[in-house]
Protein backbone atom coordinates (compact mmCIF):
# COMPACT_ATOMS: atom_id res chain seq x y z
CA UNK A 1 0.00 0.00 0.00
CA UNK A 2 1.88 3.36 -1.04
CA UNK A 3 1.19 5.46 2.49
CA UNK A 4 2.72 8.67 0.93
CA UNK A 5 2.46 10.77 -1.76
CA UNK A 6 5.03 12.82 -2.87
CA UNK A 7 4.06 16.91 -3.10
CA UNK A 8 2.55 18.29 -6.17
CA UNK A 9 0.41 21.09 -4.72
CA UNK A 10 -1.34 22.25 -1.44
CA UNK A 11 -4.43 24.61 -1.20
CA UNK A 12 -3.49 28.06 -0.15
CA UNK A 13 -5.26 28.16 3.53
CA UNK A 14 -7.24 31.20 2.99
CA UNK A 15 -9.69 30.14 6.10
CA UNK A 16 -6.95 29.60 8.63
CA UNK A 17 -5.54 32.88 7.39
CA UNK A 18 -8.28 34.16 7.76
CA UNK A 19 -9.37 32.33 11.26
CA UNK A 20 -6.42 32.81 13.10
CA UNK A 21 -5.41 29.00 12.78
CA UNK A 22 -2.79 27.21 11.50
CA UNK A 23 -3.93 24.28 8.94
CA UNK A 24 -0.69 23.92 6.72
CA UNK A 25 2.41 23.02 8.11
CA UNK A 26 5.59 22.51 6.44
CA UNK A 27 8.27 20.57 8.25
CA UNK A 28 12.25 21.32 6.79
CA UNK A 29 14.06 18.11 8.16
CA UNK A 30 12.88 14.68 8.26
CA UNK A 31 15.10 13.25 11.17
CA UNK A 32 14.11 12.01 14.45
CA UNK A 33 12.36 15.23 15.84
CA UNK A 34 11.08 16.47 12.23
CA UNK A 35 9.47 13.26 11.41
CA UNK A 36 7.94 13.00 14.54
CA UNK A 37 6.69 16.87 14.41
CA UNK A 38 5.10 15.52 11.06
CA UNK A 39 3.33 12.74 11.87
CA UNK A 40 1.86 14.45 14.49
CA UNK A 41 0.67 17.82 13.01
CA UNK A 42 -0.96 14.94 10.53
CA UNK A 43 -2.67 12.88 13.32
CA UNK A 44 -4.15 15.98 14.47
CA UNK A 45 -5.73 16.99 11.05
CA UNK A 46 -3.01 19.46 10.06
CA UNK A 47 -2.25 19.58 6.20
CA UNK A 48 2.01 18.30 6.38
CA UNK A 49 4.54 18.61 4.21
CA UNK A 50 7.78 17.02 5.34
CA UNK A 51 10.68 17.93 2.97
CA UNK A 52 14.47 16.73 3.42
CA UNK A 53 17.22 17.20 0.66
CA UNK A 54 17.12 13.78 -0.54
CA UNK A 55 14.77 10.88 -1.53
CA UNK A 56 16.23 8.41 0.73
CA UNK A 57 16.26 10.67 3.83
CA UNK A 58 12.58 11.38 3.39
CA UNK A 59 12.06 7.42 2.44
CA UNK A 60 13.91 6.53 6.08
CA UNK A 61 11.72 8.83 7.49
CA UNK A 62 8.87 7.30 5.89
CA UNK A 63 9.58 4.24 7.24
CA UNK A 64 9.84 5.49 11.08
CA UNK A 65 6.36 7.38 10.90
CA UNK A 66 4.67 4.19 9.90
CA UNK A 67 6.19 1.95 12.50
CA UNK A 68 5.08 4.65 15.02
CA UNK A 69 1.80 5.67 13.64
CA UNK A 70 0.98 1.93 14.06
CA UNK A 71 2.13 1.81 17.52
CA UNK A 72 0.12 5.59 18.18
CA UNK A 73 -2.98 3.45 16.41
CA UNK A 74 -2.85 0.51 18.18
CA UNK A 75 -2.66 2.55 22.11
CA UNK A 76 -5.22 4.69 20.84
CA UNK A 77 -8.16 2.18 19.09
CA UNK A 78 -6.56 -1.63 19.59
CA UNK A 79 -6.58 -2.88 16.43
CA UNK A 80 -9.56 -2.78 14.59
CA UNK A 81 -11.53 -0.96 11.57
CA UNK A 82 -10.97 2.62 13.60
CA UNK A 83 -7.18 2.16 13.71
CA UNK A 84 -6.45 1.58 10.19
CA UNK A 85 -8.88 4.25 9.55
CA UNK A 86 -6.42 6.56 11.85
CA UNK A 87 -3.85 5.76 9.99
CA UNK A 88 -5.31 5.99 6.27
CA UNK A 89 -6.99 9.46 7.36
CA UNK A 90 -3.34 10.66 9.23
CA UNK A 91 -1.30 9.72 6.63
CA UNK A 92 -3.63 11.05 3.86
CA UNK A 93 -2.66 14.87 5.73
CA UNK A 94 1.28 14.15 5.03
CA UNK A 95 3.15 14.94 1.69
CA UNK A 96 6.40 15.11 1.41
CA UNK A 97 9.37 17.00 -0.90
CA UNK A 98 12.93 17.47 -1.62
CA UNK A 99 12.64 21.11 -2.32
CA UNK A 100 12.25 23.44 0.57
CA UNK A 101 11.38 26.64 -0.95
CA UNK A 102 8.41 25.31 -2.99
CA UNK A 103 7.04 23.67 -0.17
CA UNK A 104 6.66 26.55 1.83
CA UNK A 105 4.02 28.61 -0.98
CA UNK A 106 0.96 28.18 1.09
CA UNK A 107 2.31 27.28 4.39
CA UNK A 108 0.45 28.78 7.53
CA UNK A 109 3.66 27.46 9.53
CA UNK A 110 7.07 26.50 8.78
CA UNK A 111 9.10 23.99 11.49
CA UNK A 112 12.63 24.16 10.65
CA UNK A 113 14.28 20.75 12.13
CA UNK A 114 17.59 20.59 10.31
CA UNK A 115 21.20 19.98 11.40
CA UNK A 116 22.73 22.29 14.59
CA UNK A 117 24.36 24.60 12.66
CA UNK A 118 23.43 27.94 12.87
CA UNK A 119 24.99 29.14 9.46
CA UNK A 120 22.91 26.21 8.02
CA UNK A 121 19.54 26.83 9.53
CA UNK A 122 19.78 30.82 8.76
CA UNK A 123 20.82 30.32 5.01
CA UNK A 124 17.83 28.34 5.12
CA UNK A 125 15.77 30.69 6.67
CA UNK A 126 16.87 33.35 4.43
CA UNK A 127 15.64 31.26 1.09
CA UNK A 128 12.59 30.30 3.00
CA UNK A 129 11.69 34.24 3.61
CA UNK A 130 11.86 35.17 -0.18
CA UNK A 131 9.15 32.18 -1.13
CA UNK A 132 6.88 32.24 2.02
CA UNK A 133 3.13 34.48 1.87
CA UNK A 134 4.02 37.03 4.42
CA UNK A 135 1.11 35.84 7.08
CA UNK A 136 3.59 32.27 6.98
CA UNK A 137 5.04 31.98 10.94
CA UNK A 138 8.51 30.74 11.31
CA UNK A 139 9.93 28.55 14.10
CA UNK A 140 12.77 26.67 14.75
CA UNK A 141 12.58 23.23 16.83
CA UNK A 142 16.23 23.89 17.75
CA UNK A 143 17.54 22.51 20.92
CA UNK A 144 19.83 24.78 21.60
CA UNK A 145 20.61 27.66 19.66
CA UNK A 146 19.59 31.19 19.95
CA UNK A 147 15.99 32.04 18.09
CA UNK A 148 17.11 35.75 17.83
CA UNK A 149 20.09 34.91 16.35
CA UNK A 150 18.17 33.01 13.78
CA UNK A 151 15.40 35.10 12.94
CA UNK A 152 17.93 37.49 12.19
CA UNK A 153 18.37 36.22 8.72
CA UNK A 154 14.80 37.06 8.21
CA UNK A 155 12.12 40.30 8.07
CA UNK A 156 9.71 38.67 9.61
CA UNK A 157 11.12 38.52 13.45
CA UNK A 158 7.05 39.43 14.46
CA UNK A 159 6.29 36.35 12.49
CA UNK A 160 9.35 33.73 14.88
CA UNK A 161 9.59 32.10 17.55
CA UNK A 162 10.49 28.42 18.51
CA UNK A 163 8.91 25.17 18.97
CA UNK A 164 10.87 23.12 20.83
CA UNK A 165 9.49 19.21 20.73
CA UNK A 166 10.56 16.35 22.37
CA UNK A 167 11.43 12.71 21.03
CA UNK A 168 9.87 11.05 20.86
CA UNK A 169 7.42 13.53 19.39
CA UNK A 170 4.28 11.39 19.23
CA UNK A 171 4.82 10.27 22.95
CA UNK A 172 6.16 13.76 25.39
CA UNK A 173 3.56 15.62 25.96
CA UNK A 174 5.74 18.64 26.43
CA UNK A 175 6.23 21.69 24.21
CA UNK A 176 8.18 24.80 24.50
CA UNK A 177 7.02 27.59 22.89
CA UNK A 178 9.87 30.46 22.47
CA UNK A 179 9.17 33.82 22.02
CA UNK A 180 11.90 36.64 21.15
CA UNK A 181 11.50 40.36 21.97
CA UNK A 182 10.06 40.49 18.65
CA UNK A 183 7.38 37.83 18.53
CA UNK A 184 3.70 39.38 18.10
CA UNK A 185 1.45 38.57 20.54
CA UNK A 186 -0.51 36.78 17.26
CA UNK A 187 2.59 35.36 16.73
CA UNK A 188 2.67 33.48 20.04
CA UNK A 189 -0.86 32.77 20.41
CA UNK A 190 -0.92 31.26 17.45
CA UNK A 191 1.93 28.95 18.03
CA UNK A 192 0.37 28.22 21.74
CA UNK A 193 -2.78 27.15 19.74
CA UNK A 194 -0.62 24.97 17.35
CA UNK A 195 1.02 23.21 19.78
CA UNK A 196 -2.62 22.56 22.27
CA UNK A 197 -3.57 21.52 18.67
CA UNK A 198 -1.85 18.65 18.44
CA UNK A 199 -2.54 17.54 21.81
CA UNK A 200 0.50 19.22 23.41
CA UNK A 201 1.14 20.79 26.84
CA UNK A 202 2.85 24.24 26.79
CA UNK A 203 5.46 26.51 28.53
CA UNK A 204 6.50 29.91 27.70
CA UNK A 205 9.99 29.89 27.35
CA UNK A 206 12.15 32.86 27.07
CA UNK A 207 14.81 33.01 24.16
CA UNK A 208 17.50 31.30 26.82
CA UNK A 209 20.14 28.64 26.03
CA UNK A 210 18.01 25.56 26.36
CA UNK A 211 14.90 26.90 27.06
CA UNK A 212 13.74 25.40 30.40
CA UNK A 213 13.85 21.66 29.79
CA UNK A 214 17.65 21.66 28.01
CA UNK A 215 18.85 24.25 30.15
CA UNK A 216 18.63 21.35 32.90
CA UNK A 217 18.75 18.48 31.12
CA UNK A 218 22.16 19.34 29.12
CA UNK A 219 24.50 19.91 32.43
CA UNK A 220 23.24 16.75 34.00
CA UNK A 221 24.29 14.45 31.00
CA UNK A 222 27.49 16.18 30.89
CA UNK A 223 28.22 15.40 34.13
CA UNK A 224 27.07 11.92 34.23
CA UNK A 225 29.34 12.03 30.98
CA UNK A 226 32.08 13.27 33.37
CA UNK A 227 31.46 11.22 36.67
CA UNK A 228 32.08 7.91 34.40
CA UNK A 229 34.91 9.45 32.92
CA UNK A 230 36.47 10.11 36.20
CA UNK A 231 35.62 6.27 37.40
CA UNK A 232 33.52 7.45 39.81
CA UNK A 233 30.72 4.83 38.70
CA UNK A 234 30.15 2.44 35.63
CA UNK A 235 27.73 3.98 33.17
CA UNK A 236 25.38 1.19 33.68
CA UNK A 237 25.35 1.83 37.48
CA UNK A 238 25.02 5.60 36.55
CA UNK A 239 21.37 4.77 34.69
CA UNK A 240 20.18 2.59 37.17
CA UNK A 241 20.57 4.69 39.89
CA UNK A 242 19.04 7.57 38.24
CA UNK A 243 15.93 5.07 36.72
CA UNK A 244 15.75 3.75 40.39
CA UNK A 245 16.66 6.61 42.54
CA UNK A 246 15.30 9.37 40.90
CA UNK A 247 12.38 7.75 38.87
CA UNK A 248 13.36 9.20 35.40
CA UNK A 249 12.00 6.90 32.44
CA UNK A 250 15.38 6.69 31.18
CA UNK A 251 19.43 6.73 32.73
CA UNK A 252 21.16 9.92 30.87
CA UNK A 253 23.87 7.46 28.93
CA UNK A 254 19.75 5.52 27.83
CA UNK A 255 19.05 9.29 27.08
CA UNK A 256 22.25 10.23 25.22
CA UNK A 257 21.73 7.21 22.80
CA UNK A 258 18.05 7.96 22.56
CA UNK A 259 18.39 11.67 21.60
CA UNK A 260 21.87 10.95 19.64
CA UNK A 261 25.21 11.62 20.62
CA UNK A 262 26.24 13.63 17.26
CA UNK A 263 23.39 16.14 18.30
CA UNK A 264 24.34 16.49 22.20
CA UNK A 265 27.75 16.85 20.82
CA UNK A 266 26.80 19.57 18.79
CA UNK A 267 25.02 21.48 21.64
CA UNK A 268 27.58 20.77 24.02
CA UNK A 269 29.96 22.30 21.45
CA UNK A 270 27.86 25.34 20.53
CA UNK A 271 26.99 25.91 24.66
CA UNK A 272 31.10 25.54 25.53
CA UNK A 273 31.74 28.39 23.28
CA UNK A 274 29.74 30.90 24.03
CA UNK A 275 30.11 30.48 27.53
CA UNK A 276 33.83 29.39 27.87
CA UNK A 277 33.49 30.82 31.41
CA UNK A 278 30.97 27.72 32.12
CA UNK A 279 33.10 24.96 33.50
CA UNK A 280 29.56 22.55 33.29
CA UNK A 281 29.03 22.94 29.34
CA UNK A 282 32.94 21.58 28.41
CA UNK A 283 32.68 18.98 25.93
CA UNK A 284 33.62 15.96 27.34
CA UNK A 285 36.56 13.81 25.69
CA UNK A 286 34.14 10.62 25.13
CA UNK A 287 31.62 12.30 23.05
CA UNK A 288 34.24 13.66 20.84
CA UNK A 289 35.38 9.75 20.45
CA UNK A 290 31.99 8.39 20.03
CA UNK A 291 31.08 10.54 16.94
CA UNK A 292 34.56 10.29 15.49
CA UNK A 293 34.02 6.34 15.78
CA UNK A 294 30.49 6.76 14.41
CA UNK A 295 28.55 5.81 17.64
CA UNK A 296 25.99 7.62 17.72
CA UNK A 297 23.42 6.10 19.20
CA UNK A 298 20.25 3.96 18.80
CA UNK A 299 20.32 5.48 14.82
CA UNK A 300 23.59 3.73 13.76
CA UNK A 301 23.16 0.56 16.35
CA UNK A 302 25.81 1.44 18.79
CA UNK A 303 26.23 4.55 21.41
CA UNK A 304 26.74 4.43 24.27
CA UNK A 305 24.91 0.80 24.51
CA UNK A 306 25.03 -1.54 21.70
CA UNK A 307 21.36 -1.82 20.05
CA UNK A 308 20.12 -5.02 17.96
N1 LIG B 1 6.12 6.39 18.51
C1 LIG B 1 4.93 6.02 19.02
N2 LIG B 1 4.78 5.43 20.21
C2 LIG B 1 5.89 5.17 20.92
C3 LIG B 1 7.18 5.51 20.46
C4 LIG B 1 7.27 6.15 19.20
N3 LIG B 1 8.43 6.52 18.66
N4 LIG B 1 8.09 5.16 21.40
C5 LIG B 1 7.40 4.60 22.41
N5 LIG B 1 6.07 4.62 22.11
C6 LIG B 1 4.99 4.14 22.94
C7 LIG B 1 4.98 2.63 22.95
O1 LIG B 1 4.20 2.10 21.90
C8 LIG B 1 4.37 2.31 24.30
O2 LIG B 1 2.96 2.34 24.24
P1 LIG B 1 2.09 1.44 25.26
O3 LIG B 1 2.19 2.16 26.58
O4 LIG B 1 0.74 1.44 24.68
O5 LIG B 1 2.76 0.10 25.27
C9 LIG B 1 4.84 3.47 25.17
O6 LIG B 1 5.22 4.54 24.29
C10 LIG B 1 6.02 3.10 26.00
O7 LIG B 1 7.04 2.61 25.15
P2 LIG B 1 7.93 1.31 25.43
O8 LIG B 1 7.11 0.30 26.19
O9 LIG B 1 8.56 0.90 24.14
O10 LIG B 1 9.14 1.80 26.29
P3 LIG B 1 9.19 2.72 27.56
O11 LIG B 1 8.08 2.41 28.51
O12 LIG B 1 10.59 2.60 28.00
O13 LIG B 1 8.96 4.19 27.00
C11 LIG B 1 9.90 6.21 26.24
C12 LIG B 1 9.74 4.71 25.98
C13 LIG B 1 8.55 6.90 26.08
C14 LIG B 1 10.85 6.72 25.20
C15 LIG B 1 10.41 6.40 27.71
O14 LIG B 1 11.53 5.59 27.94
C16 LIG B 1 10.79 7.83 28.02
O15 LIG B 1 9.95 8.68 28.30
N6 LIG B 1 12.11 8.12 27.97
C17 LIG B 1 12.64 9.43 28.23
C18 LIG B 1 12.79 10.13 26.92
C19 LIG B 1 13.37 11.49 27.08
O16 LIG B 1 14.07 11.79 28.04
N7 LIG B 1 13.09 12.36 26.09
C20 LIG B 1 13.56 13.70 26.11
C21 LIG B 1 14.93 13.76 25.53
S1 LIG B 1 15.53 15.42 25.47
C22 LIG B 1 14.85 16.04 24.06
O17 LIG B 1 14.16 15.39 23.32
C23 LIG B 1 15.15 17.45 23.75
C24 LIG B 1 15.97 17.57 22.52
O18 LIG B 1 16.15 18.96 22.27
C25 LIG B 1 17.32 16.92 22.60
Amino acid sequence: MAFFTTLTSRTFSHSAMMSNSIKNVTVIGSGLMGAGIAQVAAQTGHSVIMVDIDDALVSKAQKRIQDSIQRVAKKKFGENEEASKFISESLSHLTTSTDAVTSVGSADLVVEAIVENLDIKKKLFMQLDKAAPSHTIFASNTSSLSIAKIADATDRKDRFGGLHFFNPVPVMKLLEVVRIPETSEATFSKMTQFGKTMGKVIVQCKDTPGFIANHLIVPYLLAAIRLVERGDGTMEDVDTAMKLGAGYPMGPFEVLDHIGVDLFKSISEDWSTRFPEEQAYRVPSTLVKKVEEGKLGRKTGEGFYKYN
